[in-house]
């Protein structure tokens, strides 16, 4: 058994008392913070950059798990690498130069991810599978949290773990989720092949953060 990580989503913490959050979601036993970087361009929202990257590397005791949501990674991605991400995601949809971005993140010693949009196959994965360390399944199409969860994304998780089954690759590479996670879908997530949760406002407008997180992380999958 493995235990289920949570990686709480700032894009839902109060953005005028960020360090407070950040130190009340350590306190709450997460295990990683979530950083979502948007561009107004792949995602019509516009939030974080490197900058903000490098200021919360500073104060966090944890991991920072950036997800980038922007056009043309190759042009920035070197920045959030020397700002402190720890895991750095990007959208498979978003450049042609996959395996070279991943290759990059690996070589600068952080965890390489590819993330997939809700309508995108989880076949678009299958040229990458050496260079790859997490695989960031979307639940709702991405730009904002407080979206409801897609249920069909249960299915495609499962089919992901099934191929990465096929390859022996379910304990090497990561499956985490993002978008409407809850204690309503956390044991069909976990059960369907998730050992990450990511979560934006089920965790930070919880009465009880730390409750919550037990929530989250009460099923785990046997790898
Ligand atoms: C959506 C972001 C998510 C979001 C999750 O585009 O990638 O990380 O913050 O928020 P919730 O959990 O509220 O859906
Ligand atoms: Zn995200």
């Amino acid at each position: 058994m493995s235990s289920t990580l949570v990686s709480a989503s700032l894009l839902s913490a109060d953005i005028l008392n960020l360090e407070k959050d950040l130190k009340s979601a350590e306190e709450s036993y997460i295990d990683w913070h979530h950083v979502d970087v948007m561009d107004g361009h792949f995602v019509p929202n516009l939030t974080f950059g490197p900058p903000l990257v490098h200021a919360l590397k500073k104060v966090s005791k944890l991991p920072l798990d950036v997800h980038l949501m922007i056009s043309n990674p190759e042009e920035v991605l070197s920045q959030y690498l020397e700002a402190g991400a720890d895991c750095l995601t990007f959208h498979v949809e978003a450049t042609k130069n996959q395996k070279n971005l991943l290759q990059k993140i690996r070589n600068h010693g952080a965890r390489s991810g590819l993330s997939l949009k809700p309508k995108t196959s989880v076949k678009e994965i299958l040229p990458y599978l050496e260079d790859l360390d997490l695989i960031l399944i979307m639940s709702v199409e991405p730009g904002f949290s407080g979206q409801n969860f897609l249920p069909d994304s249960i299915k495609k998780i499962e089919e992901l773990r099934n191929l990465l089954k096929k390859y022996h690759l379910e304990k090497k590479i990561l499956i985490s989720v993002d978008g409407g996670v809850s204690d309503q879908n956390a044991k069909a997530l976990t059960q369907a092949g998730a050992r990450c949760l990511v979560t934006g406002s089920y965790f930070y407008k919880a009465k009880d953060r730390k409750q919550s997180v037990a929530a989250l992380k009460q099923y785990s999958l046997e790898v």
